[in-house]
């Protein structure tokens, strides 16, 4: 299918610690295409983290083989990978990692900047993926001053505004109230597309039951569940 976003193909990984290994993925075959809203249940520790980082190609596999929309990233340059994440991969963290010293408007402008496009141009999308997630009010607040489900929805803007291929998310609502985690939920289904997949790590049951299809980790495992 020529849908596929990611493939990967007998990956496994493992840690070694003061010469103790901590096996934490187990020969995983998965595939997400375009147009999935998918999400990774496990418990802590499982390797939801661990997966998505893989994923997201911030982080080698032991073994196997890691195919972003059909090209074999295995034996890639760091170069090729970072060029890669700035055209086609945004990850969201629990965190949300904003920069403090730069508004909300700059943050998102950012990633835009970064790829190339003028201040002007990435402003005026930035004030429109703002919009999109409700903050057209709050452009020159600095991170200090937003509440958290609004500094995880300039996240989310920081995220979409380059129009990725991919989002990946990791336990992004895990820091919020349940009525905040609707809300950054509530903007995952608006932004799931045909030309787009997401993938999100959660804790909540109730939202990882919202997904197109959930993925569960379990000992090194993954097994998909329709629902
Ligand atoms: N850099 C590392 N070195 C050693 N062990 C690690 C490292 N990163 C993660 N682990 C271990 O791998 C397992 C999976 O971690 P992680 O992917 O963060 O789980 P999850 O996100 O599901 O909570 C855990 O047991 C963790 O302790
Ligand atoms: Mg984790």
């Amino acid at each position: 299918m020529n849908n596929e976003i990611i493939k990967l193909s007998k990956i496994s990984k493992k840690f070694t610690r003061s010469s103790k290994d901590v096996i934490v993925l187990k020969n995983v075959n998965l595939e997400i295409n375009k147009g999935e809203l998918v999400s990774l249940t496990g418990p802590s520790g499982s390797g939801k983290s661990t997966l998505l980082h893989i994923i997201a190609l911030l982080d080698q596999p032991t073994s196997g083989e890691v195919f972003f929309k059909k090209k074999n990233f295995s034996q890639s340059s760091d170069n090729e990978k970072d060029l890669v994440r700035r055209e086609g991969i945004s990850i969201i963290y629990q965190q949300n990692n904003l920069l403090s010293d730069f508004t909300a408007l700059e943050n998102v402008i950012i990633p835009l900047v970064n790829k190339g496009y003028s201040w002007s141009e990435s402003t005026e999308k930035a004030k429109k993926t703002l919009s999109l997630v409700n903050l057209s009010k709050r452009l020159d607040h600095f991170p200090s001053e937003l509440s958290g489900g609004e500094q995880q929805r300039v996240a989310v803007a920081r995220a979409i505004i380059t129009e990725p291929d991919l989002i990946l998310a990791d336990e992004p609502t895990g820091s919020l109230d349940s009525n905040t985690a609707d809300e950054i939920f509530s903007l995952f289904l608006k932004l799931k597309s045909k030309n787009r997949a997401i993938l999100y790590a959660t804790h909540n049951r109730e939202l990882s039951n919202r997904a197109d299809y959930k993925l569960n980790i379990l000992d090194g495992n993954i097994t998909r569940k329709n629902e």
